[in-house]
């Protein structure tokens, strides 16, 4: 099991983008919070803005959209050339069929659940999904504490990847830092976003090695 780190650059300097990207290149993908000020009462920036981090960006763009109507806006993402876009289980009610859609066009698709939303009904759809986004705080805002309630829905769905044997990125995205990694990776976690740890650090390509390590040092399953 591979482990990523994909710093937020919602914790970035919003002036200095493509400086910022170059201070993370260690990462493995960068993720981009999109926000439409309704599925989350916060307003980030939109698909001009994606088109512009793809050109310049030395890692894949991991999109996760905050918005409603991800039927509407998410294939754009897709074709903009995002190797992941995840969209939000709570704003839609055909999540197999936007996936597909997402997959068609070139795109890793991705589900993403608030931290009240019960995984259960998406088990049995894992091979419909690239990754599945278990949200560790409620969206919306960086800099939150991390939620430890949410790990149950983790534990589920790593014995359902463990047991299908499908190649499904699980994800955790809020309050992630060098602390809380090792509780969400052991709970079977390989993917960990992390904004304000990443680049709040002095020095976020050491905050980069740090969070790996702990990581894979804690790895669900791993015997110590
Ligand atoms: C929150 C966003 C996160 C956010 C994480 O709604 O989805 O990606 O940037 O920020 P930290 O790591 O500061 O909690
Ligand atoms: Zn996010």
């Amino acid at each position: 099991m591979a482990t990523r780190i994909n710093p937020s650059i919602l914790a970035a300097d919003f002036a200095n983008f493509e400086s910022e990207l170059f201070r993370i290149r260690s990462a493995d993908l960068v993720h981009v919070d999109i926000m439409d000020n309704h599925f989350v009462p916060n307003l980030t920036f939109g698909l001009g803005m994606v088109e512009r981090l793809q050109q310049v960006s030395p890692l894949p763009l991991d999109i996760h959209l905050m918005i409603d109507d991800p039927e509407r806006w998410a294939p754009g993402y897709a074709e903009a050339g995002a190797y992941s876009v995840t969209f939000h289980a709570e704003a839609t009610t055909e999540p197999v069929a936007l996936a597909r859609r997402l997959r068609q066009i070139g795109a890793r698709a991705g589900i993403a659940l608030k931290p009240g939303t019960d995984v259960t009904a998406y088990l049995d759809l894992l091979d419909e999904f690239d990754q599945v986004l278990v949200m560790t705080v409620e969206p919306g805002f960086g800099g939150q504490s991390f939620m430890e309630e949410t790990m149950p829905k983790l534990s589920q769905l790593r014995s359902q990847v463990e047991k299908t044997g499908l190649d499904v990125w699980l994800q955790v995205d809020g309050g992630i830092t060098a602390q809380t990694i090792e509780i969400a990776a052991r709970a079977g976690a390989d993917t960990f976003v992390a904004g304000s740890s990443v680049f709040g650090a002095e020095n976020p390509a050491a905050q980069i090695g740090l969070l790996r390590e702990r990581a894979a040092s804690h790895r669900h399953g791993r015997v110590t």
